[in-house]
């Protein structure tokens, strides 16, 4: 089938004199999904290029190519010198999008797309190019809904790209102490209270899952606690995100090969405090608390043991049978912490299992949960913000398997379902709230760059908790499930 030309991309072509409908004539634009063509415009119109953009089968054009076509756009411009990028939104027909969500998607692709880390390379001859300025061509009677949407499209991809920043930072320069200070910056920016706990206050709480864990380290570890209180009453939601700095795995250490990937085992932490603040920047109407264990997993000399016996914050005992399982012994004091600041709904983040990437791969993040509907309403989030995420079981007979003979339970139960036994563990700790676990070990980092994820971290979750928050304002009964069905 001919490639066809409609609404404003039709208007630029006559604007042209009509040469993207002469190569489409000529066979030279076919339109496949990914095609490129650079058309120079020679004063035609005020743009001095135009790149065409292929969009494959109107029928598969979703919100989420919307965002990749934009990220490639952008890329492919700023690599020739570009600096100053309009973007016209895409008219598939039978579009399942407005064109609000259009333009959020574009700005979203082109900021997430033409993402940098580069604070220690100095560029090379012909690099670091950057885009200066973006611009949306839409339609006027729409301004202001539009000029809305870019505001959105702007907050949430560049809080995305601050998880990235910070999952990127190595281990040396990046530590609890390092990320408790910049979650005290970006707070006071985006207007929010930020408190940090060390050692002493740890003490008192009895949150012996993340001192434990931080005896191997000559750094202290740190809870970060951040509080945006958008609307007084309603729901609270409640984000914790595992912020492992660096997991050399412990005693039970990791083998060297790949182990720098893990400076990024904060990725969980970077996700909620970005959220967080995007979501006070939208001056969203629901009270949302994010709380972050913070520390190192390093085998100093007075590093926990196999064999060793911890009492979490709510009490439990915890046998640590390997001491590379450390997410799940700081994430258990955080998720009761949470449950003290009077969370309704509570999300946990983190890098917790190789099993998981084993299971998904890098494409769907996992999600582990104790009340079937709340799930779902996360799970919808993720495909409203173009991240995908996979229910996984929580049958009660994967919990034998935790079960341990000295203490309450133990940190791992062997490598069959080693996703799920994580999970397991964590559930013991959430009581009866509404909870949804997401396994993010496959998701945080990208091996290369593609679409919008350029090569490194994602920065995955920071737009499905925005997506989410926007959610429960928008449906807050829905939010609330009248029963609560356990599954
Ligand atoms: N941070 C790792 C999990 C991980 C692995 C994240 C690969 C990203 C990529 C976690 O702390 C860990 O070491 N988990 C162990 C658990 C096991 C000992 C039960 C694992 O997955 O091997
Ligand atoms: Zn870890
Ligand atoms: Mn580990």
């Amino acid at each position: 089938m001919r490639p066809s030309l409609r609404g404003a991309a039709a208007a630029l072509d006559t604007a042209l004199g009509g040469a993207v409908r002469g190569l489409i004539g000529a066979g030279e634009i076919r339109a496949a999904w990914g095609e490129q063509t650079l058309l120079h415009s020679l004063g035609r119109v005020p743009a001095q290029r135009v790149l065409v953009m292929g969009g494959g089968s109107p029928r598969d054009f979703t919100l989420d190519r919307t965002r990749i076509v934009a990220a490639d756009a952008c890329r492919a411009l700023t690599k020739i010198g570009v600096r100053h990028v309009g973007l016209m939104l895409p008219e598939p027909e039978g579009a399942a999008f407005n064109a609000a969500q259009a333009t959020q998607a574009v700005v979203e692709g082109a900021v997430l797309g033409t993402y940098q880390f580069s604070t220690y390379q100095r560029p090379k001859p012909g690099e670091g190019r950057r885009l200066d300025r973006l611009s949306v061509l839409g339609v006027r009677d729409q301004m202001t809904a539009l000029n809305e949407a870019i505001r959105r499209g702007w907050i949430v991809a560049d809080a995305t790209n601050a998880a990235r920043d910070l999952v990127n930072e190595p281990g040396n320069t990046l530590t609890p102490r390092v990320l408790a200070r910049r979650a005290q910056d970006m707070a006071r920016a985006a207007g929010l209270q930020c408190a940090v706990l060390g050692t002493p206050e740890l003490r008192r709480l009895g949150a012996g899952g993340l001192l434990g864990v931080a005896r191997g380290s000559a750094e202290p570890p740190r809870l970060i606690v951040l509080t945006y209180r958008g609307r007084r009453g309603g729901p609270h939601l409640g984000l914790v995100g595992k912020g492992v700095t660096f997991d050399s795995g412990g005693i039970s250490i990791k083998p060297a090969e790949n182990m720098e990937a893990m400076k990024g085992d904060m990725a969980g932490a970077a996700a909620v405090l970005a959220a967080i603040c995007a979501i006070a920047q939208l001056r969203l109407p629901l009270q949302v608390s994010a709380v972050i264990p913070a520390t190192e997993n390093l085998p100093g000399g007075t590093a926990l043991k196999p064999g060793d016996i911890l009492r979490a914050m709510t009490g439990t005992t915890m046998e640590v049978i390997n001491t590379d399982a450390e997410g799940r012994l700081i994430l258990a004091d955080a998720l009761a912490y949470a449950r003290r600041r009077g969370v309704t709904h509570l999300v946990d983040v983190a890098t917790l299992t190789g099993a998981c990437v084993v299971a998904l791969g890098t494409i769907n993040t996992g999600a582990f949960s104790n009340d079937r509907a709340w799930q779902d309403h996360v799970v919808a989030a993720g495909t409203a913000a173009g991240e995908r995420i996979w229910p996984m079981p929580m049958d009660p007979e994967y919990d034998e398997l935790i079960a341990s003979d000295v203490a309450e339970i133990k940190n791992t139960g062997g490598r069959k379902g080693g996703a799920i036994l994580g999970a397991k563990f964590l559930e013991r700790f959430v009581g009866e709230t509404p909870w949804v676990h997401l396994d993010i070990a496959g998701t945080a980092a990208a091996d290369k760059e593609k679409g919008y994820l350029t090569k490194g971290a994602t920065g995955v979750m920071v737009r499905t908790f925005v997506a989410l928050a926007h959610a429960m304002v928008a449906k807050p009964a829905a939010a609330r499930p009248a029963t609560r069905r356990r599954r």
